[in-house]
């Protein structure tokens, strides 16, 4: 097969959710479609105690939980299938916004009966942003739950994203029905505890039980209303990220489930070009090229070894390749390089562009690398910064250790696992993350890899905003709204609050205020 063909079959997603919302299920179906897993059940949920990934980090076992984004693969109805798992949002922290930068489209469930939860809303933001496709799933349907049309304005007004219903849903709860699936008319009706059945549209003149149900026809007014008023079906808007393709159904029973993959399937974008400093990097160009978007330390203790998670963006991996580092110019043999599957690792031979693996990093890598090989020399475009929400200043416990923690602080932040800020009067540590759990690990981390205890004293949830270097003048800020530089050495206020950030502008007119969510940093 061609790199082409090859590429053409693969599809790269990550499905993300409000915790509880029903990933951990959907994912399980999908799997079982794959043939990955044999019974439900085999990804355990959080709750069981196991997750469904690793428990590759002490930290995850005792908490019961997966920090680290994984990878799953199969092979489906001909297509190769990448599914990236994100954690939720007690887990949260910026590895689960850096997954989106190495999938081609996102899968979002939404639990019906809740709606858009806001913890949510970012990372759904992010997505909205950097123009990823996004596909909705709304879940729960054999529960009581908002009224459809209900879920489709908050999803618009919260998202600011066009939605189109690819099917209607006669009712929910107990008295549902099933749904017209509109793409392919046809009612898929729903049988609780036995498996759903399809009516296509022309034969339904012959089931008066169900044409005559209130439930039903109340189902067709709406849909005929969604028909005349709703937004126009266009599949160059899906793919910009511009319109949201939105499915209605359950993940638990399974229903309508079968025929959101399928759509799903053919609507995702296979893997698309990548911006570089040599311009657009075609995923079918013959020379490898990938960027590393996840470093993961210590995933097995005995080995105290190094994974570095790479999104192939063209050409063909082959295991033992000497590729080049772009940032350095040295070149690396990829000899060890792993697929994450579940709980076990399997070496990987060859991977193409759209597939994600994890490599062994002798302390070489850092997030954002570019590997390469051919004789053309580029960089794909930086990661985005992701502006976090936590600070926290920090100091060493032991005063004589400062050494080494000095040097556990440089190698996390160079990592990604936390961000580095500094007072700009006095030069003190302050941490910054999206996530808790971001602190959690960075405590443990520095203590046993590095061996340096820390003190963390909180400063609470702040808003950051960047600042023309030209403007950040010390004198406008008082003590209250720290002022600090990033690691790039650009300055940035930490404000109090949303009160003392207003506060500031109305004094301030002609300050400007940069806010990471609001740039253009995501493109
Ligand atoms: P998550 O990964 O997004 O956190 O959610 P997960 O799939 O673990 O689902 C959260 C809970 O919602 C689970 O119930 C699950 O069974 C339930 N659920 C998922 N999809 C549906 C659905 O379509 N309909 C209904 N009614 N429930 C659904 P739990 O009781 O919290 O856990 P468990 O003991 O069943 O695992």
């Amino acid at each position: 097969m061609s790199i082409q063909e090859e590429v053409q079959k693969r599809k790269t997603f990550a499905i993300i959710s409000h915790p509880d919302a029903g990933k951990t299920t959907m994912t399980e179906k999908l799997l079982l479609y794959g043939n990955l897993i044999r019974s439900a059940g085999t990804v355990k949920g959080k709750k069981s105690g196991k997750f469904a990934t690793s428990d590759w980090m002490e930290i995850e076992k005792q908490r019961g939980i997966s920090v680290t984004s994984s990878v799953m693969n199969f092979e489906y109805e001909g297509f190769h299938i990448n599914i990236l798992d994100t954690p939720g949002h007690e887990d949260f922290s910026e590895d689960t916004y850096r997954t989106l930068t190495a999938v081609d489209s996102v899968v979002m469930i939404i639990d019906s009966t809740k709606g858009i939860e806001a913890q949510t809303i970012k990372l759904f933001k992010v997505c909205r942003m950097r123009g990823i496709p996004i596909f909705t799933f709304m879940n729960k349907l054999d529960r009581e739950g908002k009224e459809p049309l209900a879920l489709l304005e908050e999803l618009e007004e919260v998202l600011e994203i066009d939605t189109y219903p690819m099917n209607w849903p006669a009712g929910m709860g107990k008295g549902f029905l099933g749904i017209f699936d509109r793409e392919n008319e046809q009612f898929v009706q729903h049988h609780p505890g036995a498996e759903e059945s399809y009516i296509p549209y022309k034969e339904l003149e012959n089931h008066p039980e169900l044409t005559e149900n209130g439930t039903y026809q109340d189902a067709v007014n709406e849909l005929e209303l969604v028909e005349e008023a709703g937004n126009t079906y266009s599949e160059e808007a899906i793919l910009n990220g511009e319109l949201t393709p939105v499915f209605f159904g359950s993940a638990l029973s399974p229903f309508g489930v079968q025929t959101f993959f399928d759509s799903f399937i053919r609507l995702a974008p296979s893997p698309t070009p990548r911006k570089s400093t040599k311009g657009a990097v075609k995923p079918e160009e013959e020379d490898f090229s990938g960027f590393i978007f996840k470093i993961q330390a210590n995933m097995n203790p005995a080995h105290r070894d190094r994974i570095a998670f790479l999104r192939v963006c063209s050409g063909k991996f082959t295991r033992g390749m000497s590729v080049a580092l772009a940032r350095t110019g040295k070149e690396l043999k990829l000899a060890q390089s792993q697929q994450m599957v579940a709980s076990s690792r399997e070496t990987i031979e060859e991977a193409y562009a759209g597939d994600i693996i994890g490599i062994y990093d002798p302390n070489a890598y850092q997030i954002g690398d570019t590997l390469l090989t051919g004789k053309e020399k580029y960089e794909f475009d930086e990661l985005p910064q992701f502006p976090p929400e936590i600070f926290k200043k920090v100091m060493a416990k032991n005063a004589l250790k400062s050494k080494q923690f000095r040097k556990g602080i440089e190698q996390l932040v160079q990592e990604g696992a936390i961000q580095l800020f500094r007072d700009k009067l006095t030069d003190s540590f302050i941490l910054g993350a999206v996530g808790e759990l971001q602190y959690q690990v960075f405590t443990y981390r520095m203590e046993n890899e590095y061996n340096a205890e820390v003190i963390m004293e909180p400063i609470g949830e702040r808003i950051p905003r960047w600042l023309n270097p030209e403007q950040a003048d010390a004198s406008l800020f008082d003590s209250g709204n720290l002022l600090v530089r990033d690691r790039h050495d650009q300055p940035l206020v930490l404000f109090r609050n949303e009160f003392a950030l207003n506060w500031f502008k109305d004094k301030n007119p002609d300050i400007e205020l940069i806010d990471l969510f609001e740039t253009n940093n995501y493109q």
